[in-house]
């Protein structure tokens, strides 16, 4: 078998075999095929698509690039979470150690950015001392310690989504349907976690942008999940406009704290809560939607979420203190507010723009494995279907300088839509698939 003919084979739309995609995924873990090959198959498959047969392959060839996890040792329901990608999206800060703090065991192995969205080991690596990288001793050894982890890829669990996720973040071939159920899933099955909740995002800030590709991408993943043995449900949220107010690593996370201390945007917290109770609901731990619902606002009212987020982020090595000291996270040199450029309601917001100028700004990366700037960032003042006034700030961009503020001032006034008339904002779950 020849790399070449694989890629000619999906170049030409044909379906690979699943000894195709066995010889492809070794091949490149293994570094005999050079990443100008597979970045070349990866757009052949972007652009042809693979069947539910092919996804599963691929899935699980990943999945068994390296070490497969089993925490049934340590717990029978280890629970996992996994967003498909969005601007904004720091759901996993806030949910992991709300539902750990309801007794839930959190074994988490996380992305970094990828293109336009952002990953919540970047965000959390924003914290002084973080470790994201662990050994699969060293997650097995906290989760059984602290009952909640949240690592990146180790060399050893599935190797091949590390290097494919990061080719694919700089040769655009990101919004694959079967790239991404794949990258997922091999993730979510290598690191063995039993239950798994997915947060597919759809609109503009999403790689699915309607809602027939996101419950496809859904369906998709639920079922390899399935065929693997594990319990998974999802849930379609909206991305039409950035989650919650903040965009970029630290504002990020400051924000993500501020949820769990309960003074969060309204609607990152009802997204939150909508996700910890389908954990809930799936790992048998609340009674029914409401008492899952209850139980989430009580863990985060009463604080308890709070202390675990604490403790996890002092036993992967970050500063705990940043709970109360947001002094301590990086800080941008310019911070200043765009203003409105007219009066009216705010009817779209090109999402992905949004996040292609976090970015531009330094909060992504634009090279395979590129350091990032944690400080910079958006913060969005004002949501879809809110009224503003000609010259009221619309925006706050954190950036390191003048040149990639004045940049980022024109690309995201141009991604906003004003009306005269008022509007219904988006809703924010579209859809729960149970
Ligand atoms: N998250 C992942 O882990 N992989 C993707 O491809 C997209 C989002």
């Amino acid at each position: 078998m020849r790399a070449v003919e694989i890629i000619a084979k999906k170049r030409d739309g044909h379906t690979l075999t699943r000894e195709e995609i066995d010889f492809f995924v070794q091949g490149f873990t293994r570094g005999e095929i050079p990443d100008y090959q597979v970045s070349a198959w990866a757009m052949a498959v972007l652009i042809r698509g693979m069947n539910a047969d092919e996804t599963t392959a691929l899935t699980l060839a990943m999945a068994h690039s390296g070490h497969m996890l089993d925490l049934t040792a340590i717990a029978p329901r280890v629970v996992d979470k996994h967003s498909s990608g969005g601007v904004g999206d720091k759901t996993s800060i806030v949910v992991a150690p709300l539902v750990s703090s309801l007794g839930l065991l959190v074994g988490k192995m996380s992305g970094r950015g990828l293109g336009f969205s952002g990953g919540t080991l970047d965000k959390l690596e924003a914290i002084p001392g973080f470790r994201a990288d662990l050994t699969t001793h060293e997650f097995i050894a906290q989760l059984k310690e602290h009952g909640i982890v949240v690592s990146g890829q180790t060399h050893d669990l599935a190797p091949a989504d590390g290097k494919l996720y990061a080719l694919r973040d700089v040769t655009a071939t990101v919004p694959a349907l079967p790239l991404i159920a794949s990258s997922i899933m091999c993730k979510k099955i290598a690191a063995g976690a039993h239950i798994i909740l997915l947060d597919v995002k759809v609109g503009s800030g999403a790689f699915m942008k309607t809602e027939a590709d996101a419950i496809a991408l859904a369906e998709t993943m639920v079922a390899i999940g399935r065929g693997a043995g594990r319990r998974v449900g999802a849930v379609i949220s909206d991305m039409n406009q950035p989650l919650g107010f903040a965009v970029g690593n630290a504002l990020e996370v400051i924000e993500a704290i501020e949820t769990l201390k309960g003074r969060g945007p309204r609607d990152f917290t009802e997204h939150c809560l909508t996700v910890a109770a389908q954990l809930l609901l799936l790992a048998d731990a609340a009674r029914d939607e409401t008492d899952a619902h209850k139980l989430a606002r009580a863990a985060l009212a009463d604080g308890r979420a709070l202390k675990k987020f604490g403790a996890w982020i002092a036993a992967q090595g970050g500063d705990a203190r940043v709970v109360n000291d947001y002094s301590l996270l990086p800080r941008a040199a310019i911070v200043e507010d765009v203003p409105a450029p007219r009066a009216g309601y705010i009817a779209k917001i090109n999402t992905e723009e949004i996040g292609l100028t976090g970015v531009m700004l330094g909060g992504g990366r634009e090279k395979k494995g590129a350091p990032i700037d944690y400080e910079v960032g958006i913060l969005v003042r004002h949501k879809i279907g809110a009224h503003v006034r000609r010259g009221e700030p619309l925006l706050t961009i954190h950036a390191k300088d003048h040149t990639t503020f004045a940049a980022a001032e024109d690309r995201l006034l141009a991604a906003y839509e004003f009306s005269e008339t008022a509007l219904e904002p988006p809703p924010l779950i579209h859809r729960i698939i149970k």
